[in-house]
């Protein structure tokens, strides 16, 4: 069998990734070997092979989301997060629905159609509570999208936001593999009840955003690999993959990060396994390299989520450390990134951007 020793280039990786790009799915075993066959020649190729494709769907956008992040208070105590209930270090904080409804009006001044209201599982944003807001937001703004990003919940209560006009939903899957899932989360949660969610959002008819940490505690590539048949399986209609970068005051906070290289060869090979999926280059990329999210559209990245929380709360939403963003207003994140895109080769555009295929409960 070649690989790169023997044949002096990657030839066994560029066979796989040209029948990842031609079928749509490697095996899992497939997978791991294509993981373990990294390196510049074939990210590169990967990465041409995944912006033609982005391109083909999706032409040159960069689509944009506004993100908001409602509370940084959490029940939950989650190993890799800075804003986990355990964290002494962590500062509380969390929006009023006037506070929320300022940032959705300074937002969509700038042009954004879409609004996600990301925070922790917090309490005091009850069901009722986040239906009103999500139904405000709607009211005064019918042309926007709302997604929410605000953990686990019964599926009466995701029931109840998209009746109240919630579009879109966000909850990374962390890992799939249940040993692995053990080894990032506290005993009371578990990897089935985070898939059950998953699946009730998508039969309730959201479009639904899955996702991992790349370079997470303990992460091998078979358990990348069973994150990628998953994704193919569940069909989500984005996934938010970033790098894993340590928090202080965590039980993860003197673990190794994710790497730049890594993250770019999972967005090229995400892109290659679902063609049209939207694919954020996230804050988590742009902190551990300045460059970070420029490499990820030209990896096959086309969402942007810009802060749009008010500067004086940014430092406080430390899911991880030394994040960016956290000294600008929601203006200097536009120009920045509008510049940023730009420069890659990309358009930034502020349209609503719904997945193509939209899924059986949308008109
Ligand atoms: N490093 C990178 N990403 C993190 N997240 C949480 N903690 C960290 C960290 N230390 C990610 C998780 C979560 C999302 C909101 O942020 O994947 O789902
Ligand atoms: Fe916020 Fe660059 S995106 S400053």
């Amino acid at each position: 069998m070649s690989n790169v020793n023997e044949s002096g280039c990657n030839r066994e990786g560029f066979e796989l990734i040209d029948r990842l790009e031609s079928e749509g799915k490697l095996n899992k075993n497939e997978f791991v070997r294509l993981l373990s066959l990294r390196d510049g020649s074939l990210m590169e190729y990967a990465a041409k092979k995944a912006d033609a494709l982005r391109r083909k769907y999706y032409d040159d956008k960069v689509f944009t989301r506004g993100l908001i992040e409602v509370s940084s208070y959490c029940k939950n105590d989650c190993l890799y997060c800075g804003l986990r209930r355990s964290s002494r270090d962590a500062q509380r904080y969390r929006l009023s629905d006037d506070e929320i409804m300022a940032c959705c009006k300074e937002g969509y001044e700038m042009g954004y159609r879409t609004f996600v209201l990301q925070g922790g599982e917090d309490a005091f944003f009850t069901d009722e509570h986040v239906c009103s807001l999500v139904s405000s937001i709607k009211e005064k703004y019918p042309d926007c999208a709302v997604t929410l990003s605000i953990g686990e919940k019964e599926r009466d209560s995701y029931q109840a936001y998209f009746d109240a006009g919630a579009d879109r939903y966000l909850l990374r899957h962390e890992t799939y593999d249940p040993e692995h899932y053990k080894k990032l989360h506290p005993k009371e949660m578990s990897r089935d009840h985070r898939i059950k969610c998953l699946y009730d959002l998508k039969e309730i008819g959201y479009q639904v955003g899955c996702g991992i940490m790349v370079g997470a505690p303990y992460q091998t590539f078979e358990n990348i690999a069973d994150d990628l048949l998953f994704m193919k399986e569940f069909k989500p209609h984005m996934v938010g993959i970033g790098p894993f970068i340590p928090a202080h005051d965590t039980p993860f906070a003197s673990f190794k990060q994710g790497t730049l290289e890594e993250t770019l060869f999972l967005l090229s090979i995400i892109r290659l396994l679902l063609p049209d999926v939207l694919l954020p280059a996230t804050t988590a990329l742009g902190t551990i390299n300045p460059i970070g999210r420029e490499l990820g559209f030209k990896a096959g990245a086309n969402v942007v989520m810009p802060n749009l929380s008010p500067t004086s709360v940014r430092k406080k939403y430390a899911i991880y450390d030394n994040k960016i963003c956290t000294e600008e207003g929601a203006g200097d994140c536009k120009g920045c990134l509008s510049g940023r895109v730009t420069n890659s080769g990309y358009r930034l555009v502020t349209e609503r951007g719904d997945h193509i295929t939209k899924t059986s409960g949308d008109s």
